[in-house]
Order: C-alpha cells, then structure tokens, then sequence
C-alpha cells in the first residue's frame, strides 16, 4: 500500500464519525422520541444519567477525535495548497464548522433549544459535505 498513514487516518476518522452521528440518530430518532411517551420526567431522568455516565466522555473523545483526525486527514493529503478548489473550500468550512460544533458539544451553551437544533442538522450538512469531497471532481469547479 502507498500511504498506509493516510488510510489509517481516513479510518479512524470515519469510525469516530460514525460512531458520534449514529448516537445523534439512535437518540433523536429512537431514545428520545420513546422516553418523552413515558412523560418528560422520564426523559428528563435518563439524559441526567446519561450525561453523569462514562458515555458522555466517549462522545466527547470521538466528537474531538473525528474533527482532528478530518483535519489531519486533508493536511497531510495536501487539502490546504488547494483552498480555492471546491475540495478545499469543503474541506475549510467542515473544519471550521466541525470546531463549532465540538466547543457546542463540551462547552457552557449545550442544550440551549435553538442551538440544539443546529446541532444535530448539522450533522447531515457535515455529511453531504464529506461525501461531496470525495466526488469533488464531478462537481466540475
Ligand atoms: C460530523 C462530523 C463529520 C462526519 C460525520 C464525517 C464523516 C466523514 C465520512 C463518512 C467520510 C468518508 C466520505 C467518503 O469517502 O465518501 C469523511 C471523509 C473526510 N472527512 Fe469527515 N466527517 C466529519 C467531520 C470532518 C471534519 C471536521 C473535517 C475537517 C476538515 C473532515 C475532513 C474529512 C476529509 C478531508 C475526508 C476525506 C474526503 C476525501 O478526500 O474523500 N471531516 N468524513
């Protein structure tokens, strides 16, 4: 293999991507939605004890994890000596918004309701843009 580094990076930072928008899914789409049937206290009780248990430092790592490995895997392919191409420029915005969404994640704001929102539809944003990079090329710019 020529770059075993590279694909190593791309992995992990796939992996770790999946891992942080399959939770946002399995819990706005599945979790949440049930435990509001039970009654709000009940949702209320289990994302206390969600935020108090060791799961909510996995997401933090693969939240942090797939924003720098995504950084690094451009990098070290050269992203950066692009930035007007339609790569590069994908590649700018996913950092810059991945960044907000992280300092969102771990910091004092999280779970303020509207910026909640844009929070989990940026996940699906951050994905067409990844899958967009990888067809740049078809794109024609
Ligand atoms: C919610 C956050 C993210 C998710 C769910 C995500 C997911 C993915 C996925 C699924 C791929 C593979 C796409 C494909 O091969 O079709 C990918 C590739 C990639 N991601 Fe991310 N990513 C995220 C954040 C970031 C961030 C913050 C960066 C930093 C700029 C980044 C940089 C990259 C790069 C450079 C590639 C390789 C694109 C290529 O050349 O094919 N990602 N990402």
């Amino acid at each position: 293999m020529d770059r075993p580094e590279l694909f190593i990076v791309h992995w992990l930072h796939v992996f770790l991507a999946i891992y942080w928008f399959g939770a946002i899914l399995f819990s706005r789409v599945s979790l949440f939605p049930a435990l509001r049937r039970l009654g709000p206290e009940s949702l209320e009780e289990v994302r206390g004890a969600m935020k108090a248990g060791h799961g909510t430092k996995i997401t933090y790592t693969a939240a942090i994890g797939t924003v720098t490995l995504g950084w690094v895997r451009g990098f070290i392919d050269g992203a950066l000596d692009d930035l007007g191409s339609l790569y590069g420029q994908l590649y700018l915005t996913a950092g810059i918004l991945g960044i907000l969404m992280v300092v969102y994640l771990v910091g004092p704001l999280y779970d303020r309701p509207v910026l909640n929102i844009m929070y989990v539809w940026a996940f699906p944003v951050m994905f067409t843009m990844m899958v967009m990079m990888r067809f740049a090329g078809l794109f024609g710019w």
